[in-house]
C-alpha cells in the first residue's frame, strides 16, 4: 500500500505500446496488483540550476516530490507528466526532467503546457517513448492531448486533436480510458483562472460524452488539487511539484502548501483508487505577496 493514501470517495490508428505493455504485464503478474500510475505536473524547470518561482527552487521541489514518491513501496508502472515541464522552454530543462525521472525506472509520457516550447520539447524527446500520445497498458487506455497554443496562456484543442481523441476512444471501446491534458476543461472556482483554461471545452465534452468507457479526465495547470464528478467521469487535477495556487481565489494568489504528486491504482475492471501526496518536509521560502509568476 502507498504510504500516504488519502481517504477516498469511493483519426490515428491505435498504437499499442507493446514493449511497455509486456513489461507491465510481467510486473503485474509478479505483483498481482492493479496498475500503479503516478502523475507529476507543472515542475517549471529551468536551464539555470538555481532557477526559482516565487522563491521556490523548482529543481529542489521536484527532487523532494520524487524522493517522497520513491518511498512508496508500490513502484509505479507508468508516469504521466502533464505539462509546464519547463518554465523557460529550454532544452536543458527537458534534459534535466528526463534525468530526474530515471529514478522511477518506469516509462513516462509527457504532454506540453502553456509554458513549454513545443518544438524544443519535441526535439528533446524525439526517438524516445515520452511522446506517446496513446498508451494501452494494464487493461486501460491513456490518451495524451496537446492543448497548448503558442504564445497564449489559455488552451485549445485543434480539430486534429479532437479527431485523435475520438478515434482513440472509438478503437478501444472495451478499455477504460484516462484522458490527459494540461488545461482545465471545467470551471474550477478560481475567477482569475477562468480565462486561462481550455477555451473550446464544449467540443471536448461532446466527444467525451459519446463514450461511456472514459473513466478519468486528468489535468495540470491549476497548481492545486481538484476532484469532482461529471456524469460518470472523474475530474482530477493535481498540485504542482513547485508552487501552489490558492483554491477559490478571485485574484492570483499562492499558498503555503507543499508540492506534491498524484497516484492511481487502476484495476482492469475500470475501478480505481487515487490520491495526492505532498512533500510536507520540503523547506522553502515562498513569496506570498506576488501578483504573478
Ligand atoms: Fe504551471
Amino acid at each position: 500500500m502507498a504510504i500516504c493514501h488519502l481517504p477516498l470517495p469511493v483519426g490515428r490508428p491505435a498504437i499499442t505500446w507493446t514493449k511497455v505493455e509486456r513489461r507491465i504485464k510481467m510486473t503485474n503478474t509478479e505483483k498481482a496488483s492493479p496498475l500503479r500510475v503516478i502523475q507529476l505536473t507543472d515542475p517549471h524547470l529551468m536551464a539555470d540550476p538555481s532557477g526559482a518561482l516565487l522563491g521556490v527552487n523548482t529543481r529542489d521541489s521536484l527532487d523532494a516530490v520524487i524522493t517522497l514518491a520513491l518511498k512508496d513501496p508500490v513502484t509505479p508502472d507508468l508516469l504521466l507528466a502533464t505539462g509546464d515541464l519547463a518554465q523557460d522552454g529550454s532544452e536543458e530543462a527537458y534534459r534535466v526532467f528526463a534525468d530526474k525521472l530515471k529514478a522511477f525506472n518506469c516509462p513516462s509520457v509527457w504532454l506540453p503546457g502553456n509554458h513549454d516550447h513545443g518544438p524544443v520539447l519535441r526535439q528533446v524527446i524525439a526517438g524516445t517513448d515520452h511522446g506517446r500520445r496513446q498508451v494501452i497498458a494494464g487493461g486501460w487506455q491513456f490518451i495524451q492531448l496537446d492543448t497548448s497554443v503558442p504564445g497564449k496562456v489559455y488552451g485549445e484543442l485543434s480539430a486534429e486533436e479532437l479527431e485523435f481523441l475520438s478515434a482513440s476512444l472509438s478503437v478501444h471501446p472495451q478499455l477504460p480510458a484516462l484522458v490527459n491534458l494540461h488545461h482545465h476543461p471545467v470551471d474550477i472556482g478560481c475567477e482569475w483562472m477562468a480565462e486561462i483554461g481550455l477555451r473550446n471545452r464544449e467540443a471536448f465534452w461532446q466527444v467525451i460524452d459519446r463514450f461511456s468507457h472514459v473513466k478519468v479526465v486528468l489535468w495540470g495547470h491549476i497548481h492545486q488539487e481538484f476532484d469532482a464528478l461529471r456524469h460518470d467521469v472523474r475530474l482530477l487535477a493535481t498540485p504542482s511539484t513547485c508552487i501552489q495556487f490558492k483554491s477559490g481565489a478571485r485574484k492570483f494568489s499562492v499558498e503555503e502548501k507543499a508540492p506534491g504528486y498524484r497516484w492511481f491504482d487502476l484495476h482492469r475492471s475500470g475501478d480505481f483508487e487515487t490520491g495526492v501526496c505532498r512533500a510536507d518536509d520540503f523547506e522553502y521560502d515562498l513569496d506570498c505577496n506576488s501578483t504573478g509568476y
